[in-house]
């Protein structure tokens, strides 16, 4: 997605400033406006959400404020088309930087996912196999999930969402997230390797890299699709923090590998994460294994609890972070001239069932 580069008058404001004009803007824009802030974002961000959550709590909060004529969402492009969607026709949706995309959402589009539809359709049944996308996917693969009878799902209903696909029909095709898709099938059951197959959008004989016996012999048919920060967590990095720190609690975020998320005490949604560290007693000591804003939060907001990122070297989730203060200042003071800037508005004829996709993952918690 393309942005433009701010003016110096943004650009060389001095984090002070920043700050009183935001509040400024912020105060003049009152309830016509609601700041939504994801778990990842940096804190010179998050400190001015109104509202902060992982992905379904954010789904929730953007259908419940119909009051809000500005929703200006500080997280990445995919949560501001799914808040578009679940938001009424005369609400404004505003992503402040539009390059904050998510490389996992990237890793499907619309036209591979009709292509590998098309060659499950060649081998078997596929009105037998419910779709199901992770909210991390473009508004236009969401409208192909609702078309064909599928839900979208967050990290924290997928379990609910696939069973009740299960009991819909005979598979379910997951994407993007292969790891997500993999360990909400284990957790319930299924064997990595019986029961799955990944199918490679990329792979060079054109048929995903499987064949047809494998297609009609699993369950799960996964999408070649992982999250780059997640990927950087490994077993070892585990292994390491029970040696050092003996009695640690190690919770990870299921966009992690099986590997890592069986050797974890606990995996779960980042509003999970929070939750269970939050309510852990003083004293208490937690190896995280996700984006290392949040890890960094949670340490400083708990003093009397040892928190630290499972790897040292963690990089923070580089399109979450791209919504710098000085972009959200841009916006909002341009809503205060009357000036809508990077509005998200998904086109109609794919938000139709779209929504159908997002609504099923709302009722289905
Ligand atoms: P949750 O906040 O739903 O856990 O998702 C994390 C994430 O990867 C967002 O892109």
């Amino acid at each position: 997605m393309f942005q433009r580069p701010l003016s110096a008058e943004y650009t060389g404001l001095t984090p002070e400033e920043t700050v009183t004009r935001i509040a400024a803007a912020k105060a003049t824009l009152g309830s016509d406006l609601a700041i939504l802030g994801h778990h990842y974002q940096r804190d010179e961000i998050i400190r001015w959400a109104d509202y902060r959550g992982d992905s379904l709590k954010l789904s929730q909060i953007a259908g419940l404020h119909p009051e809000a004529k500005y929703i200006v969402f500080c997280g990445v492009h995919f949560m501001a088309e799914s808040a578009d969607i679940l938001t009424n026709d005369d609400q404004i949706v505003i992503l402040p930087n539009m390059s904050a995309g998510c490389s996992m959402a990237d890793m499907a589009s619309i036209g591979q996912v009709e292509a590998a539809w098309e060659a499950f359709g060649e081998v078997t049944d596929t009105s037998r196999i419910i779709p199901i996308t992770y909210v991390n996917s473009t508004a236009a693969i969401k409208d192909f999930v609702g078309r064909n009878g599928g839900a979208c799902c967050t990290s924290s209903n997928a379990r609910k969402v696939v069973e009740w696909a299960l009991a819909k029909g005979d598979k379910i095709f997951f994407l993007p997230d292969q790891h997500l898709g993999r360990n909400t099938a284990v957790g319930l059951g299924l064997d990595p390797e019986a029961d799955m197959l990944l199918w490679n959008q990329n792979a060079p004989d054109g048929h995903g890299g499987t064949t047809p016996e494998k297609i009609r012999a699993s369950k799960v048919l996964l999408w070649t699709g992982h999250c780059s920060t997640h990927a950087r967590f490994k077993v070892e990095q585990i292994e390491k923090a029970r040696e050092d720190f003996p009695g640690v609690q190690v919770i990870v975020h299921p966009e992690c590998s099986l590997d890592v998320v069986k050797a974890a005490d606990l995996n779960g949604s980042t509003e999970y994460i929070l939750k269970v560290i939050s309510e852990a007693p003083a004293g208490t000591i937690w190896g995280v294994g996700t984006e290392i804003n949040l890890v960094s939060r949670l340490a400083q907001e708990h003093p009397d609890k040892t928190i630290f990122c499972l790897d040292p070297v963690v990089c923070p989730c580089s399109t979450m972070y791209r919504i710098h203060p000085h972009y959200l200042l841009w916006v909002l003071e341009n809503l205060v001239n009357g000036v809508v800037v990077n509005q998200v508005k998904v086109k109609p004829e794919i938000a139709a069932n779209a929504r159908i996709a997002l609504q099923r993952m709302l009722e289905i918690v």
